[in-house]
């Protein structure tokens, strides 16, 4: 409470100290804005370098470190854009062993190859064998199914020469693994990758060949045979040939 100058006097007469309220503290002014550091323009990070995998490496891998080798991959550009890899799917002593070109969107994202249209066709077509994807069962009604490339090229394109020949040593391991009766090799990235042959399927077709001595049989892929029915009934001979190699017992 201020005192009037007569009480202040009085009060001082009588030695009491008098207390003054301190003044109000001048407001702070208000803080000057500093501006805001300008955000920083970060280039794009610079995609990690392609990490070749060495085959001689791979050859030695058994199932569970191939297929981690096979998803911690950096060997080629796709990594870059991949939802995950897609590593192969059936039983590891199947009798037969299907091979593809590469994964397609739902493979990409189901991380399984031949689940789209083409995986459907493909499935009917060995189930009329009595041959299922199954990872368990009688290796004798069993496939083992594997892409050249397990990871998908953008917009389903081609996949490019750089990109199948360092993913090869996978695929090559897959198949030592496995050790098949027999191997269908489906379209022609999978020929060129198996047989390093460019004929067309239609020339590589009807007849066995082999691969590392194990006999393989060329036929179309199911995603060209969903488009051209009079292929179908060529493809289902190209079965029944893998399926008379696949019942002879093999010598050693
Ligand atoms: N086509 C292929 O060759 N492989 C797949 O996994 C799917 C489609």
């Amino acid at each position: 409470m201020p005192w009037t100058e007569r009480q202040a006097t009085l009060l001082r007469a009588m030695g009491v100290r008098l207390w003054q309220p301190p003044a109000a503290a001048e407001p702070a002014p208000p803080p000057v804005p500093t501006p805001a550091p300008a955000p920083a323009v970060r280039a794009p990070a610079p995609a990690a370098a392609p990490v070749p995998v060495p085959a001689s490496a791979v050859a030695r891998l058994d199932w569970p470190a191939l297929r981690e080798a096979v998803a911690g991959c950096r060997a080629c550009g796709l990594c870059e854009t991949r939802t995950q890899t897609v590593f192969g799917v059936g039983h590891a002593q199947a009798r037969w062993m299907v091979v593809g070109e590469a994964p397609g969107e739902q493979e990409d994202l189901q991380g399984e190859p031949f689940v789209g249209a083409s995986g459907q066709l493909l499935d009917a077509m060995l189930r009329a064998l009595q041959l299922s994807r199954a990872e368990d069962g009688d290796p004798a009604q069993r496939v083992y199914i594997a892409n050249t490339l397990k990871c998908r090229p953008p917009r389903n394109r081609n996949p490019a020469p750089d990109e199948l020949a360092r993913c090869e040593p996978f695929l090559v391991r897959q198949i030592e693994l496995v050790r098949p009766r027999v191997i269908l090799a489906m379209g022609r990235f999978a020929v060129q990758a198996l047989l390093r042959s460019s004929e067309p399927i239609g020339k590589l077709r009807g007849r066995v060949h082999r691969y590392q001595g194990v006999p393989l049989v060329v036929t179309y892929h199911p995603a060209y045979l969903l488009r051209s029915l009079p292929d179908k009934a060529r493809a289902w001979d190209d079965l029944c040939l893998a399926a008379s190699v696949a019942d002879v017992e093999p010598t050693q």
